[in-house]
């Protein structure tokens, strides 16, 4: 299996500081930061877009932004992430007809490209062709659109069906994962945890992200 990444979503922080949230999370011990872009279409809810990824992009030297797109159109942003210091760009599955074009598209743009499904997608509407060319699949176990919602059970079938036709991709899973639910994930062969609340409301914020990273790579 690939290594074990924790990438905390800034959706749980205090967007006042949101620079100084990333530091402390990499101080903490994270690899990646994991960037929820919401554009009030494909999600009912807005968050941030480019400008404000290139903000803490300049802020946060060394910073990986795993940026997830739940917009309508993903194409239409690939330029804008890219220049905002992006270093991978996840569009939803549900959002685009040609995702092979589109991966071209961030690859050009010398971004990792990453596909989401949502929790009602079937995982085998990954195909083999999309599934080999990308760098990570995401698998949602929540509804995209807010933090703070309960882990879906039923999406981590998803995760074990992936990580059996795809051996040596990055399985990501996100939304409500928390040290009670990571160990499913990871058993189902999952390798990159995204952790919003169980991650910036916790007492000690480095040991959650520690504690999970030994669970993912034990
Ligand atoms: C949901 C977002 C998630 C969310 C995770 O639409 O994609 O990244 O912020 O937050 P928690 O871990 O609180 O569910
Ligand atoms: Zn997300």
């Amino acid at each position: 299996m690939p290594r074990a990444i924790i990438s905390p979503s800034v959706l749980a922080s205090d967007f006042g500081k949101l620079s100084a949230e990333c530091k402390r999370m990499m101080d903490g011990g994270a690899e990646w930061l994991h960037m929820d872009v919401m554009d009030g279409h494909f999600v009912p809810n807005i968050t941030m877009g480019p400008p404000i990824l290139a903000c803490v992009h300049k802020g946060v030297p060394g910073i990986f932004m795993d940026c997830h797109m739940m917009v309508s159109d993903p194409e239409k942003w690939v330029d804008d992430v890219a220049a905002a210091g992006g270093a991978l760009y996840c569009f939803h599955h549900e959002a685009t007809n040609n995702p092979m074009a589109l991966i071209k598209q961030i690859h050009e743009k010398g971004m990792k490209a990453g596909i989401a499904i949502s929790p009602d997608t079937p995982s085998l509407e990954i195909t083999h062709e999309v599934g080999n060319a990308v760098d990570m699949i995401l698998v949602m176990t929540v509804y995209p659109g807010r933090g703070g919602q309960k882990f879906i059970e039923r999406c981590v079938p998803k995760v074990a069906e992936l990580r059996a036709r795809f051996p040596h991709q990055n399985i990501e899973v996100d939304g409500g994962v928390g040290p009670s639910t990571v160990d499913a994930c990871a058993n189902a062969g999952s390798n990159i945890i995204v952790a919003g609340t169980a991650i910036f409301n916790a007492e000690d914020p480095e040991g959650v992200i520690q504690g999970m990273k030994m669970t993912v790579t034990n």
